[in-house]
């Protein structure tokens, strides 16, 4: 059993805290260790039958940890957002002419793998940014400590104002930012971007920002403020069109981005805003789809490579991928990656448990997909309903209609009545 890793690395590896990816520290640890991970080896029932208890209850700690951790795979969804997401954030960063910069608004319902597919990006592109600058920011004043950071991720607190976004801002570089007026920590922010070499912003859960208050206005105001920041502006949320951020923003179709147009204003919340129009794509993160053939074909590959990082002991190559097994999967997650993520967690878990140590339709009808992650927020469409599907209620769900909650209404729906 050399592969096993011994009980003093899986202990480190098990009880590390995740860091939080906002703020400085967290994100570059992310960035760093996020394809560090070491997977459990594949042993058959007969070799773990032969460990000692000791070794058994460690491997099973091991094979735990790898389910719940497997690595991001490329959809053809992903790739769509992540393509776009790259290209603007590299051609920004790499144009020398004074040019607006376009930013990004990646949209799409909960767990649909928004988070996790911008924070990829833009930590591939820091890598090489940060390679090709030898470690230093390029606009570094001597004798200066200030760090470089190429991408400042931040996330929107739950029931965030201007105000408290701002403060999430500042807060990645540990700025301190106490006791600040609006303007103030607008300010702040501004300074603290340039001075940190910040290429991408990332405003995650942006959504959050709710627009049926009484600081709406500030909201927008605070949107236009950091459009005219000399950053790949990436805002990320639920249903960005229907939020009401787009509230002052035109639909281009010729050129399939949204546009706000200058503003009245020389300066908002005493910054100088662009007086240029600034342009962004809005492009949705959809789920997996199972009409075409090359939708099913893109979700079986999906599951073949959940497979290969799944170690119960009696599976077989094809558990999930061959017979009904790809159909029942997309009836019970609506083909929503992070919901699928969950059910073969739990999944998994029961087939050790229970000692079957494979996974079939009978097993993960007894698993209820469960949302409650304290960090999400259901006011912002953060938790989407599950899809009812088990085996055993297949045909009186079918009748009964549609669940429509994970159904596609992206930018194409929108941008025809705006
Ligand atoms: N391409 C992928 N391959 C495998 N797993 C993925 C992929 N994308 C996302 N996941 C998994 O799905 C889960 C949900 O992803 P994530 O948190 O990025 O979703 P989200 O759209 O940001 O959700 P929310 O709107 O709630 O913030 C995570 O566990 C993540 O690891
Ligand atoms: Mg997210």
């Amino acid at each position: 059993m050399s592969d096993l890793l011994s009980p003093h690395i899986l202990a480190e590896l098990v009880t590390a805290q995740p860091l939080r990816r906002d703020t400085y520290a967290g994100w570059t640890h992310h960035r760093m260790t996020r394809n560090q991970f070491v997977p459990a080896p594949r042993l058959t029932a007969d070799q773990w039958g032969l460990m000692t208890d000791r070794d058994k209850s460690h491997y099973d700690l091991h094979r735990t940890f790898t389910h719940v951790n497997m690595p991001l795979q490329e959809t053809p969804m992903a790739l769509k957002v992540s393509r776009l997401v790259n290209r603007r954030i590299r051609n920004n960063a790499l144009k020398k002419k004074d040019a607006t910069l376009s930013g990004v608004m990646v949209s799409g319902w909960g767990y649909q793998g928004k988070t996790a597919t911008v924070c990829e990006v833009a930590s591939a592109f820091e890598d090489a940014w940060l390679d090709i600058h030898g470690f230093r920011s390029p606009d570094a004043v001597r004798g200066t400590l200030d760090l470089h950071a190429p991408v400042a991720y931040v996330q929107t607190p739950v029931t965030a104002t201007p105000k408290s976004t701002c403060q999430a801002m500042l807060n990645f570089f540990d700025d301190t930012n106490r006791s600040m007026t609006l303007p103030q920590l607008v300010h702040q922010v501004a300074q603290s971007l340039e001075a940190h070499g910040v290429k991408a912003l990332i405003l995650d859960d942006i959504t959050r920002l709710r627009m049926h208050r009484a600081d709406d206005q500030d909201t927008l105001d605070l949107m236009r403020a950091f459009m005219s920041l000399n950053v790949t502006l990436i805002l990320v949320g639920v249903d960005i069109a229907g939020s009401g951020l787009l509230r002052e923003a035109r639909w281009n179709a010729k050129k399939r981005q949204w546009v706000f147009p200058p503003s009245e204003q020389a300066r908002v919340f005493g910054l100088e805003v662009t007086q240029t129009e600034r342009r962004f794509d809005l492009i949705e993160l959809e789920p997996f789809r199972y009409s075409t053939s090359p939708q099913i074909q893109a979700f079986i590959d999906h599951l073949g490579g959940i497979e290969e990082n799944l170690r119960l002991l009696e599976s077989w190559p094809g558990m999930l991928t061959d017979g009904g097994m790809p159909e029942y999967l997309m009836r019970r997650t609506g083909g929503v990656v992070g919901l699928l993520q969950r059910l073969i967690e739990d999944g998994a878990q029961e087939a050790m448990d229970s000692g079957q140590e494979f996974l079939d339709e009978s097993l993960l009808d007894e698993i209820v997909i469960s949302l409650d992650d304290p960090s999400r927020d259901p006011a912002a469409g953060e938790v989407p309903s599950v899809p009812v599907g088990t085996t055993r209620t297949r045909t009186k769900k079918v009748k009964r209609g549609r669940n429509t909650t994970l159904d596609d209404r992206g930018p194409a729906a929108h941008a025809e009545g705006a």
